[in-house]
């Protein structure tokens, strides 16, 4: 029985669709390595390097490069982009981890926003800490985009160096989200956690909760007022 054709998830497949042809890639935290196999298996990068911080998962990496005779993936056991250098890859993807692991990474190596790189990005968690990092550390968010894995809806990102001053609202709200078909939703989902959690805090009635409360709301009404702004956006009339 031959093998099963590689599936790549809904994130990894969206991210696979942002590197450009001829690239070389670096995919840190590769787990099973699908992504840079997948790549590597559809003729679509020059070199592809996978990376993971732990033993279990390279092997796990190895084994898929294995199963599908790709020879030309490079495993690196290495935190995060400790074992890569600059010149070695042109696309960084970093997948499948939390924002604040993700601003970890790239803040040990300020050399991705040196303006040679780009970063595919995929928070699984506190994307508006990972925007925040961006927009103070030298790094542009040039395209992001909304997907459904497993029931949950994640942004994915492509950054290049640069400037950009993110309102409250995109930060917590997106970048580059307002014609995104998922971005409604993506937005009415965290207004609802966020009067969820402001609730919850008035109840407490302490001066802690009431601080937090204050700050909550303002991060509420930055998403509201953006989410009128996204539809008029979107009108047919505009
Ligand atoms: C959930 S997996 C994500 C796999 C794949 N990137 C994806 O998006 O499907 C997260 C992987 O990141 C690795 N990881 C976490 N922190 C890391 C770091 N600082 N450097 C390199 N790899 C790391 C973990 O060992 C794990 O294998």
């Amino acid at each position: 029985m031959g093998i099963k054709e590689l599936e790549l998830s809904p994130r990894l497949r969206v991210l696979a669709g942002w590197v450009c042809p001829g690239a070389r890639v670096a995919d840190v935290g590769t787990d099973h390595a699908y992504l840079p196999v997948w790549l590597s298996l559809h003729g679509s990068v020059a070199s592809a390097i996978a990376s993971d911080l732990r033993k279990g998962p390279l092997e796990r990496a190895r084994e898929t490069g294995r199963t599908y005779g790709v020879e030309n993936v490079d495993f690196r056991l290495c935190d995060g982009l400790s074992g890569i250098s600059p010149e070695e890859a042109d696309t960084i993807v970093i997948a499948g981890m939390g924002g604040e692991n993700i601003s970890a990474i790239l803040a040990a190596a300020p050399w991705t926003a040196d303006g040679g790189h780009t970063l595919l990005l995929q928070p699984m968690t506190r994307a508006e800490d990972l925007r925040l990092f961006l927009m103070e550390h030298g790094y542009r968010i040039s395209r992001e985009a909304l997907v459904w894995d497993r029931g949950i809806l994640y942004p994915c990102m492509q950054v290049v160096a640069g400037e950009e001053t993110l309102t409250l609202g995109q930060l917590h709200g997106g970048a580059k989200l307002c014609h995104d078909p998922l971005g409604e939703q993506y937005i009415i989902a965290k207004i609802i956690r966020l009067q969820s959690a402001v609730a919850g805090l008035n109840r407490a009635g302490d001066e802690a909760s009431r601080r937090k409360a204050d700050s909550l709301r303002e991060i509420l009404t930055a998403l509201l007022s953006m989410r009128e702004e996204w539809r008029c956006a979107n009108s047919p009339r505009n």
